[in-house]
C-alpha cells in the first residue's frame, strides 16, 4: 500500500509535507540544477523586505558542533524585484510557493504586503523575528502585543493565506501563537533561529559584527520540537514545524508532535538533496507500518 503524503494546509494542497525553508534555498532555482525540486511539497523564498538589502557586513556563517550560526541580515532583492524577476521562475518549479516577508517597521511590512497582494502565490509567511528600528531594534516577535499589531495590520491588507513565523526567543510562544490566531492568521510556522554568539579568542572579539547571530541545525532540534508540540496544542490553526530536521526520523517526530508541514533548512547545506532522502525515508517507513495516510500519525503524542 502506498502511503498518501498529500497534505492540506489552510486550503492549499501540498503534494507532500516537505518544504525548503526560508533563507536556505534562495528562490528554489539555486537547487534546481542539483536535484529534482519539483518532487517537494513547497519552496519558501528568502526573506524579502520592501527595499533591497545588501545584508550584514563581516562573517555571516559560522559552524558550531551540531549546528550553524548565521548573520546574513536579510540580504534580498526587495519585493518589487522579487515579483517581477524571481516569482515567475519560482512558480515554474512546481511545488507550492511560500513567500517570506520581513520588515524593519510596520510601514515596511505593510507596503511589502500590499505589493505582494497583487501577485499570485500560495502562502505569505510573515517573519516577525525582525528588529523594529523605530523601537530601538526590539524584535517584533518577542512580545505578544507587538506581534498582535503587525499581524492585525497585515491581515487587513492581504488576501493571501497568512502564516506567522515565530521567534523561539519570544517570551511565551504559545501565547503569541494564540494572539496570531485571534488576529486572523491561517497558520503558524516555527521556529526561526535561536539567538546565539561566538567569540574569536585570537582576535578577542565576537565573531559576528552584530555580536549575536541565529543558531539553527540539529543543535536546536529537541527545543524546536518541544515548541512545535506546545504551539500545536495551543492553537487550532495548522502548524509548520522546523528546526534542525535532518533525517526522516526527525521529520516523523515533528509530524507526531503536531506539525502539518515541515520546513528543511540548514540540513540542505550539508546535502542539497537531503529533503528527497527525508521524503523517501518517511514514505518507506510509513508503508512498512501499514499507514494509509500521513494524517494518521499527525499530533499523536
Ligand atoms: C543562512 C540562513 C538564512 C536564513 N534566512 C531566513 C530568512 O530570510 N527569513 C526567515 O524567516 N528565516 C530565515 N532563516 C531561518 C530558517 O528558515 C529556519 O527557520 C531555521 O534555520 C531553523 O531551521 P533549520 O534548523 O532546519 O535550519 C535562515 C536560516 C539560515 C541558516
Amino acid at each position: 500500500m502506498k502511503t498518501r503524503l498529500e497534505t492540506d494546509f489552510a486550503g492549499i494542497t501540498f503534494k507532500n509535507p516537505l518544504v525548503l525553508a526560508s533563507g536556505t534555498c534562495g528562490f528554489g532555482e539555486e537547487y534546481a540544477g542539483i536535484f529534482d525540486v519539483s518532487r517537494l511539497g513547497g519552496i519558501c523564498s528568502k526573506g524579502l523586505t520592501l527595499h533591497a538589502r545588501p545584508g550584514n557586513s563581516g562573517i555571516r556563517i559560522w559552524e558550531t558542533p551540531g549546528g550553524i550560526m548565521n548573520s546574513v541580515g536579510l540580504e534580498n532583492p526587495g519585493v518589487r524585484d522579487f515579483i517581477s524577476r524571481e516569482l515567475p521562475k519560482m512558480k515554474a518549479l512546481g511545488p507550492a510557493v511560500i513567500v517570506n516577508l520581513g520588515g524593519h517597521s510596520i510601514d515596511d511590512y505593510l507596503e511589502g504586503a500590499e505589493l505582494l497582494d497583487a501577485a499570485e502565490f500560495d502562502i505569505l509567511e510573515l517573519n516577525i523575528s525582525c528588529p523594529n528600528v523605530k523601537a530601538g531594534g526590539m524584535n517584533f516577535g518577542l512580545k505578544a502585543e507587538t506581534a498582535r499589531e503587525v499581524v492585525k495590520k497585515i491581515r487587513a491588507v492581504t488576501k493571501h493565506r497568512l502564516v506567522v513565523k515565530l521567534s523561539p526567543n519570544a517570551e511565551d510562544m504559545a501565547a503569541l501563537a494564540r494572539v496570531c490566531e485571534e488576529e486572523g492568521a491561517d497558520g503558524i510556522s516555527l521556529t526561526n533561529t535561536f539567538l546565539a554568539m561566538a567569540v574569536d579568542i585570537t582576535k578577542r572579539r565576537p565573531v559576528f559584527d552584530n555580536t549575536y547571530a541565529g543558531l539553527s541545525g540539529p543543535a536546536i532540534k529537541p527545543i524546536a520540537l518541544r515548541m512545535v508540540h506546545q504551539t500545536a496544542k495551543a492553537v487550532s490553526i495548522p502548524v509548520m514545524g522546523m528546526g534542525g530536521i535532518s533525517t526522516w526520523q526527525d521529520a516523523l517526530e515533528f509530524i507526531m508532535a503536531g506539525a502539518r508541514i515541515l520546513q528543511i533548512g540548514s540540513a540542505s547545506f550539508m546535502k542539497p538533496s537531503v529533503s528527497l532522502d527525508i521524503l523517501e525515508g518517511m514514505q518507506s517507513w510509513l508503508e512498512d507500518q501499514g499507514i494509509g495516510g500521513i494524517q494518521e500519525i499527525r499530533g499523536i503524542v
